[in-house]
């Protein structure tokens, strides 16, 4: 489906005939303190590392050379209508606040390569926070505030942070959620001890400190600009690490994503303009949080390295006030892209179906929505598109890239839309479809997605301080190749057709969980004898989780009781973002004959989806058995 007008295709030629001089180029829009030796080194790292011998400083990047080009343009506008507060603040600004901070962490006996982690709330603090250990050449680790206490502490022990960076409490629609208390349980439960915390209060919950171990924030920082001590940017290695963030995987232990400075600004600032089409000056909005990937590319660093401004909303799409929400803070700030998950367009599409909040605004400004984070389903694509009438771009990525893989580049003229299919592989990203032997498969049929080596710069060139999970995890199965564990296919115009995932990851409400990880919470209840975890389809979430758990014989409690014991375990165990609500007592789990449970085949039934018997089930009346239990519970679609 060739496009006039799209420069997509002499782009992405570009790129394949020549990537390292590709590169080079794009490396040109930042300012380096000493170019790379080589643009590519093949011999470096598990599959080579970008901007090897350069250095630079990321935060030098996104705020001190803006401060002295654009310094009284906001940089960061903060909107929260669940404080009824907004706060503008400028690139001069945002320089100021964030070396005084630095200038703290350095006195704290933060330096270069010291780990520190980032406990917070959508207030602009968390972005200062980001941008001073940067500065400083530090390394932070932001965990998403929807976590419970073990899971920071899972955290803390792998990142083994100097510092904990948090605040008294975050505020999630009506609910203030004390975050200190997390924190506290956290360090206490972890085995690896910071040795200082710093906590900025909010008004709307003030926290006790902990004496010799918790310093306050502000206090500090007013400190320190008394004293008049300012940081400055210290010149890192392209390849060292910026941040450590992460993500779920197979098991309860989270993979610590690492991402460098020199290739990921590179690969960032290519994407500003020409795949997002924005221009420097204009206001750009990732409705996300600081927490996840998006957080990180795009309300902080993407923007802040091209000299936008940058949104950072703390509110919902919904009930803060209202469905119109977004809208209003489109039309506020004059943002030209909003950037945020389908699952958001769901929950406003069910409040305001005919988006009657819509024409409340002005919205002459607004150029184009992206989504990204879970599938976008054509419905909700198609509604976003009438409504808006601007293009609509689902775009595919994972933490682990840091910045698409595939989409519909505005920036270059975009290609003919398919709803349900995120377009085309982005320069850098040579994708394949392939078998379980490793084999491409043909147009049109499905396999996992597949990028062949090397990964483009920006991607993760490692997992932290665990050199050989990150290749068993990525780089083994299909030797040459990073295994994406998406599903999916590529048709004959090369549109990549993204399924769902090949492992036991769900998606509920953009949010990456894992199964896994659920699993070993309720195999730990005394009553359970078996479990298993499946995400079952859930109009506003995409998925949500549901277990199906065995109990032990002669356990006394009723399954009820258990079931509801198990709900309570997996929120204070991994936290209320797990959503999960629905636990469920089976006589049985169905099998394979080699024991082997037969999870996709219950999540089949579970969603209304045909089904066969497995020829290898142990005992096929089970999967009725099974069936009747989801229907008596309303489950089965
Ligand atoms: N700190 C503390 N708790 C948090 C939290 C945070 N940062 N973020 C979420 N939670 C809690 C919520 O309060 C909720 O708790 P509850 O069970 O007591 O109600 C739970 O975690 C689930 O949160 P969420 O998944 O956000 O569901 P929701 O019902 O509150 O809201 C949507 C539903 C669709 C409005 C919401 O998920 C949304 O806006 N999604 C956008 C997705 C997104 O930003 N994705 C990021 C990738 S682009
Ligand atoms: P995360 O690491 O949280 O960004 O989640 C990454 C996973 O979300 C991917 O591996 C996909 O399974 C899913 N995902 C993200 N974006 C899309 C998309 N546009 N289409 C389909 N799946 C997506």
């Amino acid at each position: 489906m060739p496009s006039t007008q799209s420069r997509y295709h002499e782009v992405y030629a570009r790129w394949k005939s020549d990537p390292e001089g590709f590169w080079r180029e794009a490396g040109r829009e930042i300012d380096w303190f000493k170019p790379a030796d080589k643009v590519f080194d093949a011999q470096a790292g598990a599959y080579g590392r970008w901007f090897d011998g350069a250095l630079c400083n990321t935060c030098y990047n996104a705020v001190d050379r803006h401060a002295e080009t654009r310094g009284d343009q906001p940089a960061i506008i903060y909107d929260s209508p669940v404080t009824n507060s907004k706060r503008s603040i400028s690139y001069a600004e945002l320089k100021d606040e964030v070396s005084a901070l630095a200038a703290v962490l350095h006195d704290m006996g933060v330096g270069r390569g010291d780990r520190v982690i980032i406990y917070m709330p959508m207030i602009p603090e968390a972005a200062f926070a980001m941008l001073a250990c940067a500065r400083i050449g530090a390394i932070h680790s932001v965990v998403f505030g929807g976590f419970a206490a073990k899971e920071l502490a899972t955290r803390i022990d792998d990142a083994k942070p100097k510092v904990i960076l948090s605040a008294s409490c975050g505020i999630e629609g009506s609910k203030v959620v004390a975050y200190k208390p997390l924190l506290d349980e956290a360090i206490q439960l972890a085995a690896t001890k910071p040795d200082a915390c710093l906590i900025y209060q909010r008004q709307q919950l003030e926290c006790s400190r902990i004496e010799g171990r918790d310093l306050d924030w502000a206090q500090e920082v007013v400190n320190t600009r008394a004293a008049g001590r300012h940081a400055d940017c210290v010149p890192v290695a392209a390849t060292d690490p910026l941040y450590v963030l992460y993500t779920s995987g197979t098991t309860g232990k989270p993979k610590g994503v690492v991402r460098d400075n020199g290739g990921y600004m590179v690969a960032l600032k290519w994407t500003m303009s020409n795949f997002y089409g924005v221009k420097p000056g204009e206001v750009f909005w990732a409705a996300s949080d600081v927490g996840w990937v998006v957080g990180h590319s795009y309300i902080v660093y993407g923007p802040l390295l091209h000299g936008c401004t940058a949104i950072l909303y703390e509110g919902k799409p919904v009930g803060t006030p209202d469905a119109g929400a977004y809208w209003r803070v489109i039309s506020d700030h004059k943002v030209v892209t909003l950037f945020t998950a389908p699952t958001a367009f769901r929950a406003i599409k069910k409040e305001d179906p005919n988006a009657d909040l819509l024409k409340k605004y002005d919205l002459s400004h607004f150029r184009a929505l992206f989504l990204a984070g879970e599938r976008a389903d054509p419905d909700t694509v198609r509604w976003a598109e009438n409504i808006l009438n601007v293009p609509v771009i689902d775009h595919w990525w994972q933490t682990e890239t840091g910045w698409p893989v595939a989409g519909n580049a505005l920036g270059l003229g975009a290609l003919p839309v398919k709803h349900g299919s995120p377009t085309v592989a982005m320069p850098g990203y040579a994708l394949d479809v392939l078998d379980e032997g490793g084999k491409s498969v043909g147009p049109g049929i499905m396999g996992t997605i597949a990028i062949k080596l090397p990964l483009p710069p920006g991607c993760l060139p490692t997992l932290w301080q665990a050199d050989e999970r990150f290749k068993e995890s990525y780089l083994t199965t299909y030797p040459g190749y990073y295994n994406t564990s998406d599903a999916g296919y590529i048709d004959e115009d090369g549109y990549v057709w993204v399924m769902g995932r090949t492992d036991d990851i769900i998606n509920v409400a953009g949010h990456r969980l894992s199964t896994g990880g659920m699993e070993e919470v309720l195999a730990s209840h005394p009553a359970v004898a078996e479990c298993a975890v499946i995400g079952v389809k859930d109009a506003l979430k995409g998925e949500v989780p549901c277990g199906f758990v065995v109990l032990k014989s002669g356990v006394q409690q009723t399954s009820a009781e258990v079931e509801k014991e198990l709900v309570g375990l997996v929120r204070d165990k991994i936290g209320p973002v797990a959503a999960f609500r629905l636990a469920i007592t089976v006589p049985r789990l169905p099998k394979t004959r080699s024991g082997k449970i037969l999870r996709g085949t219950m999540k089949k039934i579970a969603d209304g989806d045909e089904w066969n018997m497995p020829a290898t089930i142990d005992d096929p009346a089970i999967l009725e058995e099974i069936s009747d239990v989801l229907r008596n519970r309303g489950v089965a679609h």
